[in-house]
């Protein structure tokens, strides 16, 4: 019956007759309105439907909504593209005119081409079906086929129509030290816009994905629920509109403010890549399929280890020295990392890097604090047994600086203004969209590695926004935004070519990159400069929503916490920094020897977790947001044989009762035997080494005692506790 369904709508849709157009992946499916003629509209998103059940949607009242709006003819909704034709018009009426399929590895690529009907002006929507990871990328392809220019100045990736129901939105926010703080709260009727106006850095005060939860309140576990994720790194807009209508509609894209594009005659604007998915295993499904999706297609080396690294800015800031730097790398090998990372503070000849208000740009070795050059720490870390990395920030410049000397002309600066700068007082972002810049940044690495083949790993930093709004090359100014991105991704694409191994990480002032527009050509991210183990729980917690832990740099700090000040006790920091990937970021120096030990365990311990975290499937348990005095989560492996439980408490009070924590993700039907992980109690936890079925720990759960008990003059107020389970 199903294949012969399945022919019926295959010889109607050859004919040109049959209109629907079903996108599917292994467990959703998207179904289209392509008639020829017509606008493209979306009739359905969700739950994987039989061909049957597809046939009958209409038959169930379901009603198709415009997939890509364009402004002109009918203007009550959010348009998704808006512009101005040579002629003046402001309208556009797109129909349906071509429908193509093509397959790539991981799934299908359909393009639905639509034109104008009075102007040779094109719009190709694509859907991209990631198939195994339940993903469906979606972006536009705008062609000017007109004599003269037309401005584009709006123009969205897509948009997805949500049926008002009792739906709530969850997303990202905060500010520098406060990165990926959830908000949920229910989608009401009117505007709601998520925004990025930095220019350079699009994740500390709000995050380009959002969750769509359909069930009421979101639930981690259970629940239907959209993800969107909008892959670019500069400024963007997400926005809900809900008139008096069943429909709230959803819109994504490169935020259009001081961004009008004009689009020369034949030239082919493509809008970046709207990420969409669905699970019905509530937000933690939702977030396996963007960690899936991430590793395998959009994270540079998504299927290698992360290394065990120490960076050096909390350790000693710019205070940067041989002996220091070889003492760091004989710690960190002591304690059995693989990397020690030379943060800011390196470089300047003229102009040395004392404090933040020089020298960027100047990327030559300080012979004065480094005098035998960068060569020697490579040399000197292969001796103590840990790689090499470096930091660089070769987006920026400042004005004290060689560099600005010798090219003012690269600056990002407006015409007939001064320069606005910012960290130091002195520090400029350099014009990207200029390809003498562009060559530049590649020359940044390609000297430092040309020098130093084996270095195996750069930060690279970027801690400015635009200012002065101005680029001294191009000649359309409101086109800036769109040109830095498209320079950045030139020397990326170029940087990675050369060194396909190099690891990367994404820095932004902490965790202001944290954007799978950015990610592509890196390895992970620095999801903040706060290190303090508390408030990592709440980041860390909303990063996880969109990124997997590989990504997330995690790093064990001193204490008092440098930015907040707090005294967590050390287990409490290495439990916390467990879940992502492991770093330090202190002063080993300044260690005692019982802590020392404590890390060393922890390192050797993580080891032995490290496939569990980076490549496994997290279950978020307990939320921190919910209030309940502790948080919990799970990394499961993938074949359900082993699997990582954290439980962190958050707020300390004498005599508390917290409830057991059921787990999740386990295989109902395997025994688990129970180790814990960075123990510190006198006392074996009563489950140690014991075991229980999978069945029992997801239904009822082990009970986790509210404080450690380490001897009596080491208790502290942080409790928590990490449990690795291995079925038999
Ligand atoms: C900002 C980064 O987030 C820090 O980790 C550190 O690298 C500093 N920049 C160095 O200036």
């Amino acid at each position: 019956m199903k294949r012969v369904f399945t022919l019926a709508a295959a010889l109607l849709s050859a004919l040109g007759l049959y209109a629907q157009e079903v996108i599917s992946t292994k467990s959703t499916t998207m179904v289209l309105e392509a008639e020829k003629g017509h606008e493209l509209r979306i009739l359905y998103y969700g739950t994987k439907l039989s061909d049957e059940e597809i046939a009958s949607l209409k038959d169930a009242g379901y009603r198709t909504q415009r997939a890509y709006p364009a402004y002109g003819l009918i203007n009550t909704e959010e348009a998704a593209l808006a512009v101005t034709h040579s002629d003046g018009n402001m309208t556009l009426q797109l129909q349906v005119s071509d429908i193509n399929e093509d397959t790539w590895e991981g799934g299908k690529l359909i393009t639905i081409t639509s034109k104008d009907t009075h102007y040779p002006f094109v719009v190709k929507s694509v859907y991209k079906t990631y198939d195994e990871q339940d993903m469906i990328g979606t972006w536009t392809e705008i062609t000017n086929g007109e004599k003269k220019p037309v401005v584009l100045t709006r123009y969205f990736s897509g948009v997805l129509p949500v049926r008002v129901d009792d739906v709530y939105v969850s997303h990202l926010y905060g500010t520098w030290a406060n990165e990926g703080r959830v908000c949920t709260e229910p989608l009401t009727r009117g505007y709601k816009l998520i925004k990025n106006l930095d220019g350079t850095r699009n994740s500390h005060t709000s995050h380009a994905e959002v969750m769509i939860s359909l069930d009421g309140k979101p639930q981690e576990n259970s629940g239907r629920v959209i993800g969107a994720a909008l892959c670019w790194p500069g400024n963007y807009e997400l926005a809900f509109h809900t008139t008096d209508e069943d429909f709230h509609h959803f819109l994504a894209g490169i935020c259009p403010d001081n961004a009008a594009y004009t689009l020369e005659s034949k030239e082919t604007f493509v809008t970046p890549e709207l990420a969409l998915t669905y699970s019905e295993q509530g937000l933690s499904g939702v977030s396996r399929n963007y960690h899936h999706w991430g590793r395998k297609y959009k994270l540079a080396h998504g299927d290698k280890e992360r290394k065990i690294l120490l960076n050096s800015w909390e350790g000693v800031y710019f205070d940067i020295n041989e002996p220091g730097m070889a003492q760091m790398m004989e710690d960190i090998a002591s304690m059995g990392g693989e990397l020690f990372v030379m943060d800011d503070g390196w470089f300047g000849d003229k102009y040395p890097r004392l404090v933040d208000n020089s020298s960027l740009g100047d990327w030559v070795v300080d012979k004065n604090k480094l005098p035998h050059g960068i060569g020697w720490l490579v040399k000197t870390a292969s001796e103590k047994g840990v790689k090499f990395g470096i930091w660089i920030e070769p987006e920026m410049a400042n004005s004290v600086s060689e560099l600005y000397e010798k090219h003012p002309e690269w600056v990002i600066k407006a015409s007939n203004r001064d320069i606005v700068t910012g960290r130091g007082g002195t520090q400029l972002v350099l014009d990207m969209s200029n390809p003498a810049v562009q060559d530049y940044v590649v020359k940044i690495v390609d000297d430092i590695m040309g020098e130093n083949p084996d270095i195996d790993y750069i930060k690279w930093d970027a801690n400015m926004p635009f200012s002065a709004h101005g680029s001294q090359y191009l000649k359309n100014q409101s086109h800036l935004h769109i040109e830095y991105w498209r320079g950045f991704v030139n020397a990326c694409d170029r940087i990675r070519a050369k060194y396909p191994d190099l690891t990367i990480q994404c820095c932004a002032s902490g965790g202001g990159r944290a954007n799978w527009g950015a990610l592509p050509w890196f390895d992970e991210f620095w999801v903040s400069d706060n290190t303090d183990a508390l408030q990592r729980i709440y980041m860390q917690w909303g990063t996880s929503y969109f990124f997997p832990a590989m990504a997330m740099a995690a790093h064990i700090s001193a204490t008092p916490n440098h930015t907040v000040f707090r005294t967590t006790s050390l287990k409490y920091r290495i439990d916390v920094a467990m879940s992502a990937r492991l770093g330090m970021e202190i002063q080993p120096k300044n260690m005692t020897e019982e802590e020392k030990a404590l890390c060393r365990n922890a390192i050797s311990e993580y080891k032995m977790i490290r496939p569990i975290v980076q490549f496994g499937d997290i279950y978020r348990l307990v939320s921190p947001y919910d209030d309940h005095g502790f948080a919990s989560m799970m990394h499961v492996a993938s074949d359900k044989q082993k699997a990582v439980f954290y439980w962190w408490k958050i707020a300390n009070f004498y005599d508390e009762h917290f409830p057991r924590v059921r787990m999740a993700g386990l295989d109902p039907e395997k025994q688990y035997t129970i180790k814990e992980l960075n123990r510190i109690d006198l006392k074996p936890l009563p489950y140690e080494g014991k075991s229980f079925t999978g069945k029992f720990l997801m239904e009822n759960g082990l009970e986790i005692p509210a404080t450690n008990e380490p001897e009596y003059s080491k208790k502290t107020d942080w409790s928590s506790r990490v449990l690795y389970l291995e079925a038999k």
